[in-house]
């Protein structure tokens, strides 16, 4: 185990929580009648909910610790703190036949592929919940951040009552939750993000907000979501989401000339999920991989690595990154698979080597790899 990486645990200060639920109290008017904490920890939120007229708060924590220490601080004959985990526990049944909930919390911040390094059993058992097809769904296309999952599971179970998710959570968690709704056609009132100073509030660096979903019993749906600041929350500072069926990340800059289809295919992923083996970078001739060590690799599948970062330029004319992408078909003369096979094999063998060496490492991390050679070069971690 490795403690609070292993479950995304940044407990939120009471004063924030405080803030948070003043906020929704205030300015959105809410009046919960129950309210859920899905991961409570020692239970900001939950005492800080207790502002509301609710007649039931509910907390879902796995750490049995944070669950005596929750009990201990918080003597409200309202509140009931479960010691279970999330994603094992039944919330269907537990919401059946409730309406205007308001699910309040901050889920783990951790993503699935650093859970799989460690070796951590605290993954949901379905990885590919947003059912993506083919190569998409076993490599790096499929990681996926714990909370978005936690949020999205939240929606699923809400779907079709009156009730609210408000949630901390990463920025790009937030635009992959409103991203998700609409491909799912959510019925939704709203969805809004109030961003926060993550650096006062936790003591880290990431841009974070506060997810507010407006779920409805009713056929609609919000095409914008607007995002804020949580200390402004009345000025919209920008926003971003769909125009005749076309995602804008940006609505107040007008950049139509990007949209429409690209000459090159993207592929997503690859460098995430195996970064110390595909990403290099160039020294003098020679490629040069993770700790500066050189790497004797065929070019042919080597490409250019492009950061969306590197977008804010207009023309991306250098790259300081390269990966290495795994190929479902060889550049290479097709050959009959009997002897095929040698020649091909003779093709690879640089990069086969390359990918040779690091494989005890992703065997500790309890990933493994496929090769599979003849007219292919398949790698994947599962
Ligand atoms: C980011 S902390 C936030 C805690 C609390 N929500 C707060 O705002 O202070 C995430 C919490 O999720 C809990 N957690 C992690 N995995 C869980 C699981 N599978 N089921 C329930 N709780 C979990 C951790 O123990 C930790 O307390």
């Amino acid at each position: 185990m490795n403690g609070k990486r292993e479950y995304g645990d940044y407990q939120t200060p009471e004063y924030f929580s405080l803030d948070v639920c003043q906020y929704l109290k205030r300015e959105r008017q809410l009046t919960p009648s129950v309210i859920i904490e899905p991961t409570c920890g020692v239970g900001s939120f939950i005492k800080s909910s207790l502002i509301f007229d609710a007649s039931e708060i509910i907390g879902i924590e796995i750490n049995p610790e944070y669950c005596k220490t929750c009990k201990e601080n918080i003597a409200d004959s309202r509140v009931r703190i479960l010691n279970t985990d999330f994603f094992s526990f039944n919330l269907k049944s537990l919401i059946k036949g409730k309406d205007q909930l308001l699910i309040v919390g901050n889920p783990p911040w951790v993503n699935n592929s650093t859970l799989s390094g460690f070796g951590s059993d605290n993954i949901p058992e379905k990885k590919n919940f947003k059912n993506l097809k083919g190569i998409d769904a076993i490599t790096g296309a499929s990681n996926f951040d714990i909370c978005e999952y936690i949020i999205l599971q939240l929606i699923d179970a809400l779907h079709g009552t009156n009730s609210t998710i408000a949630m901390l959570c990463k920025t790009s968690v937030a635009r992959n939750v409103f991203i998700e709704m609409k491909r799912t056609d959510t019925n939704l009132t709203s969805c809004d993000i109030l961003e926060f100073n993550t650096k006062k509030v936790f003591g880290v660096s990431a841009s974070a907000c506060l997810l507010v979903i407006t779920l409805s019993a009713e056929k609609t749906s919000a095409d914008i979501c607007n995002v804020y600041s949580f200390d402004r929350p009345s000025e919209v500072v920008s926003s971003f989401g769909y125009v005749n069926g076309t995602f804008y990340s940006d609505l107040s800059k007008n950049s139509p000339d990007f949209s429409g289809n690209c000459c090159f295919e993207w592929r997503q992923g690859v460098k995430h999920d195996c970064s110390k083996v595909m990403e290099l970078s160039v020294e003098g001739t020679h490629f040069v991989k993770g700790l500066r060590e050189s790497v004797d690799i065929e070019k042919n599948y080597v490409f250019p690595l492009v950061k969306s970062s590197m977008f804010k330029s207009p023309i991306i004319s250098s790259f300081s990154k390269y990966v290495l992408v795994t190929q479902k078909k060889s550049t290479g003369k097709h050959i009959p698979h009997s002897d095929g096979f040698s020649q091909n094999m003779e093709l690879f063998n640089l990069t086969q080597r390359a990918i040779l060496k690091e494989e005890e490492f992703y065997l500790q991390k309890r990933t493994r790899f496929f090769y599979v050679w003849n007219r292919r070069l398949f790698l994947c971690k599962i």
